[in-house]
């Protein structure tokens, strides 16, 4: 095949667009709009390069066949947004530290144990955020602290366990924390293991119910920028799966874009000094 043929074959037509977009959707919950049929394009025409594939029809019925859910998580991994920095949203960190810790705190001093989720982590900032937080507070010493990330993006997820971050990362973080949690590597900050240690990770689509029901029961779940991208049937479905992996009266936290305002849940809405969460109502989900 001459390179002109793979170029003119690697345009995706509005047919091919719409069953990629279709398999995205169902897989992973993300909607892409009639807009993104550009982003699809120019993102996924390497990866047909790269098999040696026709163009996008062959590539489309090669993403459909079961076998190849690899490929499929190859290709949803080139799509979306990984954006995140240390102390993001950083005012909803602060109402969680000040407000939701110390009641977290009391209500758990007898088994001493705090176990917080981030889904939807990407490179793993926001869960270690989370942990610094925890330290700072000083209400956690000695308890068995875990913070619990997971995202569908292994190369992401890499990084993440690596605790290695560049100074991008650090935006939005003060020069003492980073001088506190952090050791300077070359050109990049290496987290400590006081904090590392309290945090893992793993894989998991959000969307796939017998994966992710296999979790236990979290005080927290952050769940910031991800919901976003989702269909309001996998965006319902998701935050169902939330109110089954909460303990009784257990918090959620979402983006500040995102809310649970036109949807009926069993969450009460919770009004923190600057920032909006949600607790977990004992009331089965309709
Ligand atoms: C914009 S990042 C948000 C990172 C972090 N929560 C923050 O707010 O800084 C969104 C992340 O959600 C992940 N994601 C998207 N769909 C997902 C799904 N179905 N299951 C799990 N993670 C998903 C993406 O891989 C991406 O890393």
């Amino acid at each position: 095949m001459s390179i002109s043929n793979v170029h003119n074959n690697c345009s995706l037509s509005i047919d091919s667009f719409q069953k990629l977009r279709e398999m995205f959707n169902e897989r992973f919950g993300i909607l892409f709009n009639d807009g993104d049929r550009y982003l699809l394009e120019s993102r996924l025409s390497a990866r047909i390069l790269d098999l040696s594939l026709d163009g996008f029809e062959e590539y489309a019925d090669l993403l459909s066949n079961t076998s190849q859910s690899g490929e499929l998580e190859s290709a949803i991994e080139m799509l979306t947004n990984n954006e995140t920095y240390f102390f993001r949203e950083d005012y909803q960190l602060n109402a969680f530290s000040a407000e939701i810790l110390p009641s977290l705190q009391r209500r758990n001093v007898r088994k001493r144990h705090l176990n917080i989720w981030s889904a939807g982590c990407s490179s793993g900032e926001e869960v270690y955020s989370i942990a610094i937080f925890i330290a700072e507070s000083e209400l956690f010493t000695n308890w068995n602290v875990r913070v619990f990330g997971s995202d569908i993006s292994s190369r992401m997820l890499a990084r993440a366990r690596s605790g290695i971050f560049s100074k991008s990362a650090f935006r939005n973080t003060s020069d003492y924390l980073r001088m506190k949690y952090f050791r300077r590597v070359g050109t990049e900050w290496a987290l400590k293991n006081s904090i590392k240690e309290k945090c893992n990770f793993a894989k998991i689509n959000l969307l796939d119910a017998a994966r992710a029901g296999m979790l236990g029961k979290f005080d927290a779940i952050f769940c910031r920028n991800v919901l976003m991208y989702f269909d309001r049937q996998s965006r319902t479905d998701t935050i169902e799966l939330f109110h089954r992996h909460l303990n009784a009266s257990g918090y959620l936290l979402l983006g500040h874009t995102e809310s649970l305002f036109n949807q009926k849940t069993p969450f009460a809405p919770v009004e923190l000094h600057n920032a909006m969460v949600y607790q977990k109502r004992e009331e089965a989900f309709v």
